[in-house]
């Protein structure tokens, strides 16, 4: 079958290349894709918002399968438009329509859901800009840290965490009165701080069934030791140590379930992605976020171990035959490094020509922010490449990372030099 993948970041080249080892794959278009994606598949000029341009592309080149990587163009109905469009209709694909969307696209929703479900989370307030008095009333009773979170899409710039009260009432203005983030800080979550050890849980649902994807942790913080400001993610690991078998059953029994029935329960068809992010707070999961789409750049590493072929599970979840299905993973590790622009997440240069990538192995360099200029691949945002190790160990994985990583460089690179360490201290400890 002729597939489209709609995206242009790591996630999509890394979905490229698990989509394209599929027998049942003829020709893949990503669209609009990026330099890397470019050698595997056929980039197709086309913005991931333009619906009906992609909808037309779809009937043109006899597309039978339409993979939505990125969450815009979900939130935005890309799922509603086709299934609305007569011509299009009948075009499997994996991703939730506008509603479904709403767990990501909107935190007050996603809250709203998981209180309605009974899903382990923070408590939580949620303000409008009318009610920035109540607001500053209400953070005096508060404990800090203190957790604030725009509402609607923010480019994951929207979470504020506030070390004392005064800065959560500075940043809560910020927020409601002077939109600092626009409409998407128009509704502002005042949240409780929870504290504990991070991990992501990928989900591919038909709204029925589901099979649970590897879990991630990602790396945030844009310098060693989590410190500095929050990126899009600089790296991933896959196994993570401390989501042991028990902690997993808890996490499907107390928050998988509970969502895929709420959905059912609110009358919300579901086919797609759910990427829960969770907090392991002494071996009990909180649900911190929902996406309604793969993570990035965990897809990077969790591409790597699964061995089912990605195709089958995506067409089953488009028809709503999920229970057909289960999914093979590999037992090895997976350790993917963001190398990334100078002066990443605030300003940086575009349009430096990498150099190494030719040579470059023995890890999987996925690329996320480049395109081709002429004949050299440059960088074109402010994550570049993402570097996947696998091996049968997590320091075997890292090492072959940043082995790969050091044979490749551009005009100010950067990358973190700690991706996995904190891993691999806890397995020496004992995993807790
Ligand atoms: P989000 O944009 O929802 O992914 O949030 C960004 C990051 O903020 C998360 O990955 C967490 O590290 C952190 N965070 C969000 N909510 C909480 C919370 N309630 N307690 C502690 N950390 C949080
Ligand atoms: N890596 C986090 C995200 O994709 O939102």
């Amino acid at each position: 079958m002729n597939i489209l993948l709609i995206g242009s970041g790591g996630r999509e080249h890394a979905l490229a290349w698990k989509i394209k080892q599929s027998p049942r794959c003829s020709t893949l278009y990503i669209a609009p894709g990026n330099a890397g994606t470019a050698l595997i598949g056929e980039n197709v000029p086309l913005a991931a918002e333009d619906f009906k341009a992609l909808g037309q592309f779809c009937l043109d080149k006899k597309i039978t399968l339409v993979v939505v990587g990125p969450e815009a163009p979900l939130v935005q109905g890309i799922r509603d438009y086709f299934e609305g469009t007569t011509a299009l209709a009948h075009i499997l694909l994996v991703g939730p329509g506008k509603s479904g969307a709403m767990l990501e696209g909107s935190k007050d929703f996603s809250k709203q859901f998981m209180l309605r479900h009974q899903v382990p989370t923070a408590k939580a307030r949620t303000f409008q800009s009318h009610e920035s008095a109540q607001a500053l009333a209400y953070l005096d009773h508060c404990t800090p840290p203190i957790v604030l979170k725009a509402d609607g899409l923010a480019a994951g710039k929207g979470v504020i965490i506030s070390p004392t009260i005064a800065e959560a009432k500075q940043a809560i203005h910020a927020m409601l009165v002077d939109k600092k983030f626009g409409e998407a800080s128009s509704k502002v979550l005042v949240e409780e701080f929870l504290n504990g050890i991070e991990l992501s849980v990928f989900v591919l649902t038909d709204g029925e069934n589901y099979v649970v994807l590897p879990e991630a942790k990602d790396y945030k913080r844009i310098g060693d030791g989590d410190t500095g400001p929050n990126t899009g993610g600089m790296g991933a690991v896959s196994p993570v140590i401390f989501a042991e078998e028990e902690f997993m059953k808890k996490v499907e029994a107390q928050v998988i379930v509970p969502t895929i029935n709420g959905l059912k329960k609110d009358g919300i068809p579901y086919k797609g992605f759910i990427f829960i992010g969770l907090m392991n707070i002494k071996g009990e999961p909180f649900v911190i976020e929902y996406n309604a789409r793969m993570g990035d750049p965990e897809t990077e590493a969790v591409m790597t171990r699964i061995d089912s072929d990605l195709v089958e599970l995506l067409e089953a979840c488009a028809k709503g035959e999920l229970h057909n299905q289960k999914i093979q993973i590999n037992p090895h590790y997976a350790v993917t490094l963001i190398m990334a622009s100078g002066g990443y997440p605030d300003i940086f240069e575009k349009g430096h020509a990498i150099s190494g990538l030719d040579a470059a192995g023995p890890a999987l360099v996925f690329h996320a922010g480049t395109s081709r200029k002429d004949n050299t691949i440059v960088t074109a945002g402010g994550r570049v490449l993402a570097i996947t190790g696998n091996a049968a160990t997590l320091d075997g994985a890292a090492r072959q990372a940043y082995e790969t990583a050091a044979k490749i460089s551009w005009k100010d690179a950067y990358y973190r030099q700690d991706i996995s360490q904190d891993l691999a201290q806890l397995e020496k400890r004992g995993g807790r």
